[in-house]
This record gives C-alpha cells, structure tokens and sequence, in this order.
C-alpha cells in the first residue's frame, strides 16, 4: 500500500518562521504530500487561521480540570486543531512523562477527534547498551495500535545533535516498529524519522522503504529549507 508521505514541522519554543503564513508557504500541504506545523499554544490560531495543518506540541488527557498551565485535547481541538504530538522526548526529559501518560495522551487525542504522532526513540546509552529495541517495543506497545495513529520514531542522540542514524540503521528500527502493529494497521500506519532530518541527508533516510517522511526540528525553521525537504519527499515518495 502507498502511504502518503508526510512531513511535519515541530517548532518548538521558538516564533512561526518568516513566510510561514503566506499563501505561497511550503507548509502547506501539496497533492502528493501532506504536511502539518506545530506551533507554541500562543501561534496556534494564527497557524489554524492562516489555513495550515495545524497541531499542538501537548495536549492534556483530560478534558478540563485543575492542571495550572495544561491545555486540553478537546480544548485544542475545538480552536481548530487537526494534531497533536504525544511523548516528544523534549517533554518525556523535562515533565518526566512516562509510557503511560503518553499512552493516555494518545487515547485522549483520539477522543477528542486529533490525530496524535506519537513519538519514541531510545537514549545514547541505551543504543549503546544494544537495548534500543527493546526500549521502543516498551513505547509502542502500549499505544493504541488498531487506531489510526502516526509514530515518530526520533532517536534521543540524534536530535539537535547534527547526529543521524544511517539509512539502514533507520529502516531496520522502523521496519522493527511497523512489525509490532496489527495486521490491521501494518501497512497503512505512518512512520516518521525525526532527529538532525534536514536536505543533506534526507534523500538516503527517506529513500527507505519503511520511512514515511519526517517530523523536524531545526529544518523546519526555515521555510527555504522546509521547503526543500518537500521538494526532496515529493521526489521520492510521491
Ligand atoms: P531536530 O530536527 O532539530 O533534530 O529535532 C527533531 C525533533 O525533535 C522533532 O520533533
């Protein structure tokens, strides 16, 4: 089965990027390639606004309540909101989110009617220990797999670290990943790279097969750059 290709930009804790809002964005999607932005909560209207595939960084599971600071999933979504991302290792590190919480993020988002990309990837010192395998079934195997999901699979060391896996090592994790859904959902759940993805090295990792498109950081501060990034996927995958 074809899987559309996908590339999401993940903005983290900086502004929307210059050109970003224009009707000549390349975050907007294109026939043959679908593309999201994640904003801060405070850029997300102007990004739902502007007429772009919009979605949260976080999104709290519970509908309302008193969580000081916390936006839910329903919340986002009535703003305008198609997505949200789940598990983003910045979050795991610095809110100590665990498999479960992640877990009831992505059953929240599914309720409230967002698509959740969920991601996990293994430390430094867990690859070096050879227990990065083991370590992602952890994460993924208490998502909900027979829903439709996307998974990021985002390497801890190679993100902001100009630091990639090499194509083969990428595909060999993400065929490992789509071998853990059911039958159901093996072949039509998407599988993002993410970690240090940019246009010198997004041909060899997006040339693999089991390599859906990308969810990116740092590249996707650029809309020169983004848009190269399309341009190559579209290339490859389309
Ligand atoms: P970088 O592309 O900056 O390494 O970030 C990847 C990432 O964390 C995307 O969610």
């Amino acid at each position: 089965m074809a899987r559309t290709p996908f590339l999401a930009a993940n903005w983290k804790m900086y502004p929307i990027p210059a050109g970003a809002l224009e009707a000549d964005s390349p975050y907007r999607p294109q026939s043959g390639i679908d593309t999201a932005v994640f904003p801060t909560f405070l850029d997300l209207k102007a990004c739902i606004d502007a007429g772009l595939p919009t979605g949260a960084q976080y999104g709290h599971p519970d509908s309302e309540g008193a969580h000081t600071g916390d936006v839910s999933m329903v919340m986002l979504k009535k703003l305008g909101c198609n997505f949200v991302l789940c598990g983003h290792s910045d979050r795991r590190h610095d809110h100590h989110e665990e498999d479960t919480d992640v877990a009831a993020q992505a059953n929240a988002a599914l309720r409230s009617g967002l698509h959740p990309i969920v991601c996990v990837g293994e430390t430094k010192v867990e690859r070096d220990s050879r227990r990065q395998k083991k370590v992602v079934e952890r994460q993924v195997k208490c998502l909900p797999l027979t829903q439709n999901i996307t998974i990021a699979y985002e390497p801890v060391w190679a993100i902001g670290t100009g630091v990639t896996p090499t194509p083969e090592q990428a595909q060999d994790m993400h065929a490992f990943i789509r071998s853990l859904l059911p039958d159901t959902r093996r072949e039509s759940t998407r599988i993002l790279y993410g970690g240090s993805l940019k246009p010198d090295n997004a041909e060899g990792l997006l040339m693999q097969p089991d390599i859906d498109g990308g969810l990116v950081g740092g590249a996707s501060l650029k809309a020169q750059t983004f848009r190269e990034l399309t341009t190559i996927a579209l290339r490859i995958k389309a």
